[in-house]
Parts: C-alpha cells; sequence; structure tokens
C-alpha cells in the first residue's frame, strides 16, 4: 500500500481511518472527508468541482496544466485513456498538491473499453441482464488498467425517436427494459465494492429528458409535462439511484424553459430532496456554458451561479466555476455550504474508490487485451443482441447442402462500422467481420463470393454493381450486408431520413435479378425503415453495430451453430412520418380501427372514418417493441391469474405455459404486461412489467411464471403523488407487445 503523503500526521490519519482490510465504512470516510474539507482553502475546494479534458500524451502534459494540478485547481480530468499519463497526473495531485487529494479518471466506456461490445440498443435487444453486467464488468477491468475509475455510463435515456443518433447509445423506448440493463450496467462498473481497484464509479445520463429532443435533432428542447416526466423519463435514473449509481451527468437540453444543467427542479427537488442521492453530479460536456446561448444566463458569472444553486457538483470541461465561485461566495450570494456540499461528495466519492489509499495504477495490472474469455462474452452478446425479423419458409439457417454463398454489401467487410458509434478505445483492427468469419466457419468446400457493391454505406457509385450481380449469379444463396455506417448514428448525428442511405436499394435490386434466395444483415445504430425492398429477402437478421465479435456472432446465426433470441427493444416505424411512435401510448378518445390497419405504406386511402390515424400508413409499427423470431416456434397457452383480485400488501402470480414447438432448441423472451383500464390520470395502453429469458430444448413445455405486486401498478396522480388507485387492470403474457394471453383482475 502506498501513501504519497508528505505530511505526515495527515497520512497517519487516513492510514489508521482507512483501516486495514481495505473496505472503508460511510462512517470512516465521512470522518474522513470531514477533516480533509476543514482543511481546504475554498479556492482548492472549487479546484476539486473542476474537471478538465487531456487526451494527450504523458510527456506533452501543458504547463499550466501540471501548475492547476499541483495548485490544487483541477479535481478530475475526462479523456485520459493511458496508464502513463494517469499515474504522472495522480502524482502531481498527491505528491506536489499542498492537501495531497488525488485525481478522479473519467472516460466514455460506453459499450466497451478495448472489447467493443455491441452498442447499448444492441445489448438492449437481448434483454440478458447478466450478461450485460457481465460485459460493463469487463470494460471495468479494461479501462481501470489504464487508471480510469469513473465512467460516464450507462446512458438512461428513454428514446422514442430513430431520427436522434444516440438512440444507439440508449436501452430504447421502455423505462422498466432501460431500468433494468441500467442497472446490470452499474452493478458491472462498480462491482459489489467501489473500493475493488477494478470497479468504475458509474454516471447515469442524461438527466434528464435529453432522448425527447424535438425533431430528433441531438441537443435540442424538451417539453416533457411533469406527470410524463415522473412516470417516463426520470424512471431509469430513479431505479439507478436506488440500486447505487454512483454519479449523475445534467443534460444539455432546455428542459420545460429551463435547461438541464441549471435546473433546480429535477437536479435540487426531484434528485436530491426527493431522491436523497448522495453521489456526484457531472454536468455534461460544457453543458453549463451553454446555458448563455439558451438564454438562460447573461455571463459565466451567472452561469456558475445557476449552476451551484440548482446542484451541479462539477464543471465538466468550461470553466465558470474556476472563474467565478470564489467571486460569489465572497459576495455572499452563494453560500459557502453549497460548496462544501458538493466537495464532500466529490471527495467521498474519491474515498470510497480507494484513491486516498493508493492513486495509481501498475503499469501492466490487468492487462487483459483482447483475453479470450472477453472475447467470448462479446460474441455471446453480439449473438444474442442480433433480432431476426423475418424468415420465410426457414430460409435460415443456410442449408447444408449449399455450395457457395455470395457475400455482398458495404457492411460486410468493414471492421470499424461493426464496433458503431462511441468507441473511444477500441480498435478497427480487432473487428472480425461477417465476412472474415463466413470464411473461418464454413467447410472448405463451400465458396465464398465476395462483392463490396458499394464502397460505403452513404455511396452512390454504383460501379460496383456488376461484380456483386455476378457474385449472385455465381452462388446458391445471396447474404446481403446493409445499414448504416458508424459514423452515421451517436452524438450530434441525427437523420432525417431513416431509410438505407446512399445507392444500397438499388444495390439489393441489381443484386434481386440473379433470381437468389437472399438474406439480409441490416447493420445499424437505430432503427431503419427498409420495408420497400423487404419483399425481396427471404430473411433479414437485424443488428445494432455489434461490436468487434459481430461477425462470428452474425456467421453462427447464418449457419445455424446459434439460434437468434433478440427482441427489440424499440419499435420499428413504417415510414419516418410515423415518428415518433412507441409501444407504451395513450389510448386517444378515438382509437384506431381494424379498419385503419395495414394501409400499404405511402399509399393515400379514402378517409376511413373519424379515428387516430394517417391516411397513408397503417397506424401499427412495421416491428412492434419487444418482437423477435427464433429459428424454432414458441407458444404460450394457458394463462392462469392466481386470483382475480390484487388486494393491498398482496401479489398476484400469473402463469402461463410455454411450450417450444419447433425443430431447434432456442430461447424465449417472455415478456409480462399490463393496461391499467381508468386512472385519475391516463395510463399507456400497455407496459412492460416483467420479461425472462428462458431456454426451452425442442418439444420442451415450461410453465412461465410471473408475480405481481401493487407497487408495480403505480403512477402519479395529478398531485404527483406515487399511487396505485383501485380499479381494473389488464394483463397480458406473451412473446411481443403486440401479442400475448390476456387476462384481467381488478385492485383493491
Ligand atoms: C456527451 C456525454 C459524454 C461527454 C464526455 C458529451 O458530449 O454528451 O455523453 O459523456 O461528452 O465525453
Amino acid at each position: 500500500m502506498r501513501l504519497a503523503m508528505k505530511s505526515a500526521a495527515f497520512a497517519l490519519v487516513i492510514t489508521l481511518m482507512a483501516g486495514c482490510t481495505g473496505k472503508n465504512s460511510r462512517n470512516e470516510i465521512d470522518h474522513q472527508v470531514e477533516a480533509l474539507l476543514s482543511k481546504m482553502t475554498l479556492h482548492e475546494k472549487i479546484g476539486q468541482m473542476t474537471q478538465y479534458s487531456y487526451g494527450g500524451e504523458k510527456d506533452s502534459i501543458p504547463r499550466e496544466v501540471i501548475e492547476q494540478v499541483e495548485k490544487g485547481e483541477i479535481g478530475s480530468f475526462l479523456n485520459i485513456h493511458e496508464v502513463g499519463v494517469s499515474n504522472k497526473l495522480q502524482s502531481l495531485a498527491v505528491n506536489n498538491s499542498r492537501l495531497h487529494i488525488p485525481l478522479l479518471i473519467a472516460r466514455d466506456v460506453i459499450h466497451g473499453f478495448r472489447t467493443m461490445f455491441p452498442v447499448p440498443l444492441g445489448q438492449a435487444a437481448s434483454w440478458n441482464t447478466l450478461l450485460v453486467q457481465k460485459a460493463a464488468r469487463i470494460s471495468a477491468i479494461e479501462a481501470s488498467a489504464e487508471g480510469i475509475r469513473w465512467t460516464f455510463a450507462p446512458m438512461l435515456d428513454v428514446a422514442h425517436d430513430p431520427r436522434w443518433g444516440r438512440i444507439a447509445e440508449s436501452c430504447g423506448e421502455d423505462p422498466y427494459l432501460i431500468s433494468k440493463l441500467g442497472v446490470a450496467m452499474i452493478r458491472g462498473y462498480q462491482s459489489d465494492n467501489l473500493a475493488d481497484s477494478t470497479a468504475l464509479a458509474a454516471c447515469g445520463k442524461h438527466f434528464v429528458g435529453y432522448g425527447a429532443a424535438e425533431q430528433g435533432i441531438d441537443y435540442n428542447t424538451t417539453w416533457i409535462p411533469e406527470v410524463l416526466l415522473r412516470d417516463l423519463y426520470l424512471v431509469p435514473f430513479r431505479e439507478g439511484v436506488k440500486n447505487g449509481l454512483a454519479t449523475i451527468m445534467s443534460a444539455f437540453n432546455d428542459l420545460n424553459g429551463i435547461p438541464a444543467s441549471g435546473n433546480p427542479f429535477t437536479l435540487r427537488q426531484v434528485l436530491r430532496k426527493e431522491w436523497n442521492f448522495d453521489g456526484v453530479v457531472v454536468s455534461d460536456y460544457t453543458a453549463m456554458l451553454e446555458m448563455i446561448n439558451h438564454g438562460y444566463c447573461t455571463d459565466e458569472k451567472e452561469v456558475a451561479y445557476k449552476a451551484i444553486m440548482a446542484g451541479v457538483d462539477m464543471e465538466m470541461v468550461s470553466t465558470t466555476y474556476s472563474k467565478y465561485l470564489e467571486e460569489l461566495v465572497k459576495e455572499k450570494k452563494v453560500p459557502e455550504k453549497r460548496i462544501d456540499d458538493a466537495v464532500r461528495r466529490i471527495l467521498k466519492l474519491k474515498f470510497k474508490l480507494g484513491l486516498f489509499r493508493n492513486a495509481y495504477t501498475a503499469p501492466g495490472r490487468n492487462k487483459v487485451d483482447l483475453q479470450p474469455d472477453f472475447l467470448a462474452t462479446a460474441q455471446e452478446l453480439a449473438t444474442q443482441s442480433l433480432v431476426l425479423l423475418k424468415n420465410e419458409n426457414h430460409a435460415l439457417p443456410l442449408n447444408r447442402n449449399i455450395r457457395s454463398i455470395a457475400v455482398i454489401g458495404p457492411l460486410a467487410d468493414s471492421p470499424a462500422d461493426l464496433m458503431g458509434c462511441n468507441v473511444a478505445d477500441g480498435q478497427a483492427k480487432d473487428s472480425r467481420t461477417p465476412l472474415f468469419a463466413l470464411r473461418q466457419s464454413c467447410e472448405p468446400s463451400v465458396r465464398i463470393n465476395y462483392a463490396q457493391g458499394l464502397k460505403t454505406s452513404r455511396s452512390k457509385e454504383t460501379t460496383g454493381f456488376s461484380e456483386a450481380l455476378d457474385a449472385a449469379r455465381r452462388s446458391d444463396v445471396v447474404v446481403l450486408f446493409l445499414g448504416e455506417e458508424a459514423i452515421l448514428s451517436g452524438e450530434a448525428r441525427s437523420r432525417a431520413f431513416l431509410d438505407l442511405p446512399g445507392a444500397q436499394e438499388d444495390l439489393v435490386r441489381e443484386v434481386a435479378k440473379a433470381g437468389k434466395p437472399m438474406v439480409f444483415v441490416i447493420m445499424a445504430g437505430r432503427p431503419l425503415v427498409f420495408n420497400t425492398i423487404t419483399p425481396l429477402a427471404q430473411s433479414v437478421i437485424y443488428s445494432f453495430h455489434p461490436g468487434i465479435m459481430g461477425g462470428p456472432a452474425i456467421a453462427d446465426i447464418l449457419l445455424g451453430k446459434s439460434v437468434p433470441s433478440g427482441k427489440l427493444p424499440v419499435s420499428f416505424p413504417r415510414t419516418v412520418g410515423q415518428v415518433p411512435i412507441y409501444y407504451n401510448h395513450m389510448n386517444t378518445g378515438r382509437p384506431p380501427t381494424e379498419q385503419s390497419k395495414d394501409i400499404p405504406t405511402g399509399t393515400a386511402l379514402d378517409p376511413v372514418g373519424y379515428t387516430a390515424y394517417q391516411l397513408d400508413v397503417s397506424y401499427t409499427p412495421e416491428y412492434p417493441f419487444g418482437y423477435g423470431l427464433s429459428y424454432t416456434t414458441f407458444s404460450y397457452g394457458d394463462l392462469k391469474l392466481s386470483s382475480q383480485t390484487l388486494m393491498k400488501s398482496d401479489s398476484l402470480v400469473i402463469t402461463t405455459s410455454l411450450a417450444n414447438t419447433g425443430v431447434f432448441d432456442g430461447t424465449e423472451i417472455a415478456q409480462l404486461y399490463i393496461r391499467d383500464i381508468a386512472a385519475s390520470v391516463t395510463q399507456p395502453v400497455k407496459e412492460l412489467k416483467g420479461f425472462q429469458r428462458l431456454n426451452l430444448k425442442r418439444g420442451q413445455k415450461v410453465t412461465v411464471r410471473f408475480v405481481l405486486y401493487p407497487e408495480d401498478l403505480a403512477m402519479h396522480n395529478d398531485k404527483m403523488q406515487w399511487v396505485t388507485e383501485p380499479g381494473k387492470f389488464f394483463v397480458w403474457i406473451g412473446g411481443s407487445s403486440d401479442s400475448g394471453l390476456k387476462g384481467e383482475f381488478e385492485y383493491r
């Protein structure tokens, strides 16, 4: 154990307080924090509240940054990704600053560090909390080896809009699913004990409403009524806080006229007062400063004032705190207590992470680059993230007698695109592409005829088409790898069109001329619209960018070495004009009728009645939330409720039988939905309240059992009280949000 403290007395205090077990109790940490806080100048306190971005090398740290660290003017860094740099900065802070306070080193570890997993939306399609947790654990092990102890993940935003590029980073549209997966990620990053040297403090982001940006344009305005905020957008954050989430990031967006990074209602009232959150709140990247652009602050001093009064503890990148907080305290505009509270939380986190015992990371510790079991987990998660959307005549898995496969398309062999957006430290060279994997996995006798067709997903240059058609003609089956490049999703990557970009549809039509059976594998960071070409394919697999092991995962599914099990974490629109479309919507006074169902997209029909639908498209999505096929088939039967009434402080057991009725062993994700039929505030037509991944051998039949408690039925009433109102409820168990066996019960 190294204590690089200069003051022997101080070192002794810390050692005694830390104890020998390596685990600090809450009480001990509180004492340590208070002892340290009492020694700090106001200037040093504000230093702790300042986060600086440095992405350079160990030997080129600018002089002024070194000086700032030594003067205790920086509490945290982001964008450091290498142990040499993290150790160097830690040594400047621990050895040369007056109070020897270690730094908190942060990084966007979003869906992997070196081992890149599927983008979060893909992970969400697995509905597999344990596997998602494992992926986060691996990411934490890898990142912490470089001195990183704080990740800006998980993203807990509810996303209804596929135009929004950051939908890729989300877990989709449903607050229950996002909560379960978000908590799994938090557990994976933080482990059981933040003091574990491989633990990362997690950061729930972006608080709050960021996913509701108008037009799906990143950073755009959000207007969210309080009841919707509480029953939808806040839910995953609330669950994160309940489950030990260490930090939260305040968002960029203007929320109901008050920017989220200076919003006393969400940050102070909800987060601190109602939820008792005692972790750190960090602003998003210059989000505080941007309150000037929002028209909420006239100058930087006002930014600092509004952010601290709202409850932002640490300022990311912009410098309004370091410039103006001291002045604001001296002028008695900001009580010093506000600063103390913020610093207390920051120091507490540093103690919890064990940074005061040891701020350094041994170079080479956990040097785990591309460890085989990490890659195996990445492949498993990629496999489970794939969603089979269509499989006519059991075209997949590919027939064993196939002698040749045409592999065509801009995404068949594009290593960087496989990783998806938000890849800080992953390396394209680690990616195993579908082409590579098919060549490896197919029998030597099977010929792979590869043609790229288009250079990139956006390309309109058709000179590669003839080669593609030729490859198709020479093959028994055609697998087309279509979609969207990685750089088209992620931050600031909003789209107005959701179609396959470039000349991809033309490529498909050209290749179809060969008359060979076609399979589409569509890779993207968002739901895309491709229904004009879907009829040309017998099978369609959707793959949110699947990570570096995406290729082998896809090859195994195509070849039947594994069976698809993913289900959509988000509804797929038929056309961009349906956006936002999500399963848990309200009913309206005039719900659409069967007559207005299945209107072919783009055909303006004669109006049929006065109901809530669009004349030129079915009101249903192309693929609903929770949907996904398997190579086998599942059948639900015999829905039973343990009682027709659920009483206060009691529970209700709902069961069905589930049979694997096909010829493959497979996995079904059984889903439980409810609907509150009438309430004092109208409720969604369906709400997910439970799910289970169930492995069934072919022919096997099991009983699926869910339990509902009164709090599962709770909602916010118009006084914003969290209540379960008596009344009737529908309940469904099934394999997607648009199917299922239905029952009814009453809550009394
Ligand atoms: C993003 C955050 C991210 C931060 C730090 C911002 O632009 O919105 O999600 O954590 O940058 O890189």
